[in-house]
């Protein structure tokens, strides 16, 4: 049990990423506050830990707002006597290019991708004090390293996020509180797994960029979840762990969205030989070589 007596909250636990961190600690013995705005998935994931012998309850926390994350790391706390481990997980966005996005997409996606980090931090933080140190872990994105169309609001605040991790690493080492982020690569859901078992297409467009040929679980993510807040990480602070099956190694950018855009074009294509080189110039050369 590596997580025995530790009090972690979770945020957006009510589904994929953040469930599966939320079951993963309460299966290493931390005590699971399970914040989200979906109510009844929440209670779901809450009763389901609970079911097989894990300590979790639900609270309603809108982490977009500052009464919202002040009431969820004060909860946390009532209920279960501190807080030692905050996951920042929430996810919520507005996509479009800065000229389609209006002032409120953007500061609603903010309030939720970057503020509520901040927020929550600035409210666990003083416990994590009190309790001799802790653990923070963001969940950033691959996005944050690389831009793709119609991702302004996402793929600046999850690089900002990367940044802000940094910064609380250097202002409160000396508290004992570690911080650090995970940069998954694209993780679908348990649910979107399985409404999609039987399209093999919707499993070769999922392993296209991957350098392992295999499709990321939430499970993953947790697994470096658990490293990044467990003792196991007493001397890591300030990192960022990239999970992604290799995906930053790959193509990027438009070049990379031009060969995807082709090969949705040209299905057939996804039977292409992917131990060859793939890329816009080897594709094109394979077309014309076929007419
Ligand atoms: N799934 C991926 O492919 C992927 C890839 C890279 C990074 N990430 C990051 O990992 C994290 C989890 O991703 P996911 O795919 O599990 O997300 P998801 O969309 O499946 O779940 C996000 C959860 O956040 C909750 N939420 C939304 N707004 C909220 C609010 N205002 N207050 C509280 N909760 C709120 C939702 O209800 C939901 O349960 C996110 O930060 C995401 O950006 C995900």
């Amino acid at each position: 049990m590596q997580l025995r007596d530790q009090v972690a909250i979770v945020t957006g636990a009510a589904n994929n990423i953040g469930r599966a961190i939320a079951r993963c600690f309460a299966a290493e013995g931390a005590r699971v506050l399970i914040a989200d705005i979906q109510d009844e998935a929440g209670e779901a994931v809450a009763a389901e830990i609970r079911a097989n012998g894990g300590e979790a309850s639900y609270f309603h926390a809108d982490v977009g707002t500052l009464a919202g994350n002040r009431d969820m790391v004060a909860t946390a706390a009532a209920r279960y006597g501190g807080v030692t481990i905050l996951v920042n997980n929430a996810h919520w966005e507005r996509r479009g290019s800065i000229e389609e996005l209006s002032e409120e997409d953007w500061d609603a996606s903010f309030d939720v991708l970057l503020k509520a980090p901040f927020l929550a931090g600035k409210y666990a933080v003083p416990h994590m004090r009190a309790a001799g140190g802790g653990a923070i872990l963001n969940l950033s994105s691959v996005h944050g390293f690389q831009v793709s169309p119609g991702y302004p609001t996402y793929e600046t605040a999850k690089a900002a996020l990367m940044q802000l991790t940094r910064q609380m690493a250097l202002d409160f080492g000396n508290d004992g509180i570690r911080v650090n982020a995970i940069a998954p690569g694209a993780i679908p859901s348990d649910e979107m797994r399985e409404e999609n078992a039987h399209d093999p297409i919707w499993h070769e467009r999922n392993i296209l960029w991957n350098i392992l040929p295999t499709i990321g679980r939430a499970e993953d993510i947790a697994q470096g979840a658990l490293y990044l807040c467990s003792p196991q990480a007493r001397f890591v602070t300030g990192h960022t762990l990239v999970i992604d099956g290799g995906f930053l190694l790959g193509f990027k950018g438009l070049g990379g969205t031009r060969v995807q855009e082709f090969l949705q074009r040209h299905p057939d294509l996804l039977g292409y030989d992917l131990s060859r080189p793939l890329g816009p110039a080897a594709l094109i050369e394979d077309d014309e070589s076929e007419q």
